[in-house]
């Protein structure tokens, strides 16, 4: 049976944080996580004081005690279980990471093999699911396809729609999500074009057997590259897991009702769509697409996302929590360049992107503010080189956040969170009577 939640959990208690409010006055224990967070436990303030803490937009408060992900924002550091994601990006692949942010370990090789076979036997869709795309208009925005059909899938799982899984039905029912989220995309892709679907291929890998559903013709297989799977690995690696960012927290917030894997996940999807989160690798590109046409220069862009009254963002630029460089878009960044040179591609949005970053960096707003590019700000360029489309970049941000939404779910029954329900200060009208209608003004 998991244990009742306890807010400190296994972390370790390193003092107390004293409030005082008038005559209330009230000793919170500190806890510290493993690379020295500190945070003030206030989980029975409520129930001893009457009173709440006030955190819109949650920037000052942890959710929960987690050992997937650990960020430092200020000093740029990403590690999933330990292992920094710069090694990861190097020496990885995306389903090695995944099973590493899923699981709590590197696999073994018979591990990682019959994970990877779970995953090769689960891609393809129920006939009767793939029927549901005829549901959809062609032109139907691939992210509000991928949210319903998740959600879909679980219509043809009813086996796992039980949130108490053993080990084995949470890895079966991984294995199906992760498989079919690519299936799932791929299919986006073609019918929107009135291309006909191409099935998976079980004797590919994970990243190859995505492109070939993309991009294979039933007359002519798709030609894959090393450069182009490769890149698109660490496309997938990069985005794996961020703690408890927007998407996560979503999926948190659902699976903490004890609603299943697949709702949870959809929820997820809806989250990232938004441009603030995920939706800001295509901003990206469509902004320095209209800097282009519109024959802009870097600074005039610039001076327009400065000022306040034109209510314009340098997307892919700010975080809240890196605030002195993301090491993803460092990496990423430095990937472009390979593949660019390998595809022998010129993309003058690159040149555009980097005239952005350099002036931006030596600009008073940005660096006062510790605005820097985040993963977003260089990906599209990526998305473009492998060929991915604009309106699909945030679907393949989706397929590659999947194994931390998932891990974050199975963490959070582990721990039999409570359900969450923030609460809020109520500051409209004070009692008043009803009007009749005839008696308004
Ligand atoms: N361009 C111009 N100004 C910015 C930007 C930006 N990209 N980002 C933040 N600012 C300004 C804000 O207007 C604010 O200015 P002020 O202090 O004068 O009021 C200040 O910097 C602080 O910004 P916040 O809004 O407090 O930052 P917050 O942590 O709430 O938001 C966010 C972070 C959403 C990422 C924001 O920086 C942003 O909108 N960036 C552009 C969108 C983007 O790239 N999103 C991707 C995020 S990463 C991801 O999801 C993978």
């Amino acid at each position: 049976m998991p244990k009742t939640e306890n807010c400190s959990r296994d972390a370790k208690i390193q003092g107390t944080a004293q409030l005082v409010y008038k005559d209330i006055k009230v000793d919170l224990d500190v806890v510290e996580g493993t690379e020295g967070e500190l945070g003030i436990d206030i989980c029975q303030l409520r129930k001893n004081t009457g009173m709440i803490t006030l955190d819109p937009g949650y920037a000052n408060t942890g959710s929960t005690i987690s050992t997937i992900t650990f960020i430092d924002g200020e000093k740029g550091i990403l590690r999933h279980r330990g292992i920094p994601i710069e090694e990861l990006a190097e020496k990885s692949r995306f389903i090695e990471v995944s099973y590493l942010i899923l699981f709590g370990k590197l696999p073994t090789k018979a591990e990682l093999d019959k994970f990877s076979a779970l995953l090769a036997e689960h891609a393809a869709l129920h006939s009767n699911l793939e029927h549901h795309f005829s549901g959809f208009p062609n032109d139907a925005p691939p992210m509000a396809i991928l949210s319903a059909m998740l959600n879909a899938v679980s219509c043809y799982h009813k086996e796992f729609l039980d949130i108490v899984l053993d080990e084995e039905g949470f890895m079966e029912a991984t294995a199906r999500i992760m498989s079919k989220v690519r299936t799932i995309a791929a299919y986006t892709y073609r019918k929107a074009r009135g291309k006909p679907f191409i099935h998976p291929n079980p004797s590919l890998r994970y990243c190859a057997n995505f492109l070939h559903m993309m991009f294979s013709e039933p007359y002519k297989e798709y030609e894959l590259l090393p450069e182009i799977e490769k890149a698109l690995n660490l496309f997938f690696i990069l985005h794996a897991d961020h703690e408890q960012n927007c998407s996560t927290s979503t999926v948190r917030m659902v699976g903490s009702s004890r609603a299943n894997l697949f709702s949870s996940v959809s929820a997820g999807v809806c989250a990232l769509w938004g441009p603030l989160h995920g939706g800001a690798n295509k901003m990206v590109i469509e902004m320095l697409e209209s800097i282009h046409s519109q024959g802009k220069t870097a600074q005039e862009y610039l001076e327009m996302a400065k000022d306040k009254t034109k209510g314009i963002k340098l997307m892919g630029f700010g975080h809240r929590v890196y605030k002195n460089f993301d090491p993803r878009a460092k990496i990423i960044k430095k990937q472009v360049d390979k593949v660019l040179k390998v595809l022998n591609l010129d993309d003058h949005l690159l040149h555009i992107a980097m005239e952005l970053e350099e002036q931006a960096l030596a600009d008073d707003y940005f660096v006062s503010r510790k605005l820097y590019p985040n993963v977003d700000f260089y990906s599209g360029i990526l998305l473009r080189a492998i060929g991915i489309p604009l309106d699909m970049f945030t679907v393949m941000f989706a397929i590659g956040r999947m194994p931390g939404w998932i891990a974050n779910w199975k963490e959070l029954l582990d721990h039999n969170q409570r359900i969450s329900r923030p609460r809020q200060i109520y500051n409209g009208p004070t009692l008043r009577s009803y009007v009749p209608i005839e008696e308004r003004e």
